[in-house]
């Protein structure tokens, strides 16, 4: 087997290679004067079982680019099989059509992957599941749950712990680590009356007391959290602090989170963390190259990847 990677985050793909005892596939990823993307692969891929990782995260349209030319480029130099290995899987917000005349990008993005040539996918907490259907190739989607809970169990006295979902859309996500800590469950009843705004309204659950803990796949501007945390202490929870899948933390969502009355932001490394990120005292990173590299091995050898969340 060979694995690749694009631009998008070399670092995991050095801790997935560390994990799987291999080189990195060698290649070269540039840009064209005009930021188009070339790219040549550097080492004979013929028959071989080839992974290719790469997060569709900002800049979002270039890394997709990215994967979709080093998809193809396997594909043409007759690699046996190619798995796109897609940390986080962006385009995934958009997954129907909530108005007429919109697109449904995350199918768009799913044809665009299987088109270049891929055979399989292998994600991490898809924003919504049913986005696997969008795949007409084998997809495995993984959770990040079971390394956000053994840093849970690590970092918190479970007796006082309250798993919370920021929303109702999260609770399937949240109610497994509450599953996993043995913890009870809240939830944040939010609505967002425009793009970009949300509002929190209620909590169901009490949290007076309580160690919150709340669990999302993305952190995007920071809004849903911070006003989750903001409604969880007005109700007398003692400290909220979050665990997110996927950092994407665009615009100024790492000030937000710095100024914000969280007690920690835990994020996985599935999106490359910024400087600003690595910086910021109330932010800290969890590797999922374990998680991600376990089941690449799976897939390499035909052997089960769902019994990793038994
Ligand atoms: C929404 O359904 C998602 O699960 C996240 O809650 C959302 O994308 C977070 O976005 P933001 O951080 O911009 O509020």
């Amino acid at each position: 087997m060979k694995l690749f990677a694009g631009n998008s985050n070399q670092v995991l793909a050095a801790q997935i290679c560390k994990y799987l005892e291999i080189d990195l596939g060698k290649a070269d990823v540039r840009r064209f004067a005009d930021e188009e993307i070339f790219l040549e692969l550097l080492e004979n891929v013929r028959g071989e079982d080839c992974f290719v990782l790469q997060s569709t995260s900002y800049p979002a349209n270039d890394h997709l680019m990215e994967l979709l030319i080093m998809i193809d480029a396997l594909r043409r130099a007759s690699a046996r099989r190619i798995t796109a290995v897609i940390p986080y899987f962006g385009y995934a917000r958009q997954d129907r059509k909530p108005g007429p005349r919109a697109p449904i990008s995350a199918k768009l993005v799913a044809n665009m992957i299987t088109e270049a040539g891929a055979d399989r996918v292998l994600t991490l907490d898809l924003h919504a599941a049913q986005i696997q259907g969008f795949f007409d190739i084998p997809t495995d989607n993984l959770f990040a749950v079971p390394v956000l809970g053994r840093d849970v169990k690590e970092h918190y006295d479970l007796e006082n712990v309250m798993v919370v979902s920021p929303d109702v859309g999260g609770v399937v996500r949240a109610r497994a680590l509450a599953k996993r800590t043995g913890s009870m469950l809240a939830i944040v009843d939010k609505r967002r009356d425009r793009p970009g705004e949300s509002e929190v309204m209620n909590v169901i659950g009490d949290v007076e007391g309580k160690d919150c803990i709340l669990i999302d796949d993305i952190i995007d501007s920071g809004g849903t959290l911070c006003n989750a945390a903001e409604a969880l202490l007005a109700k007398g929870a003692t400290s909220v602090t979050a665990y997110i899948t996927h950092g994407v933390l665009s615009g100024g969502a790492v000030a937000r989170i710095t100024s914000s009355k969280l007690k920690e932001l835990v994020i996985t490394n599935s999106i490359q963390p910024t400087a600003a990120v690595e910086a910021a005292l109330n932010i800290r990173v969890v590797s999922i190259a374990e998680l991600m590299g376990e089941a690449v091995k799976r897939t390499a050898l035909e052997k089960s990847v769902s019994s990793l969340f038994d």
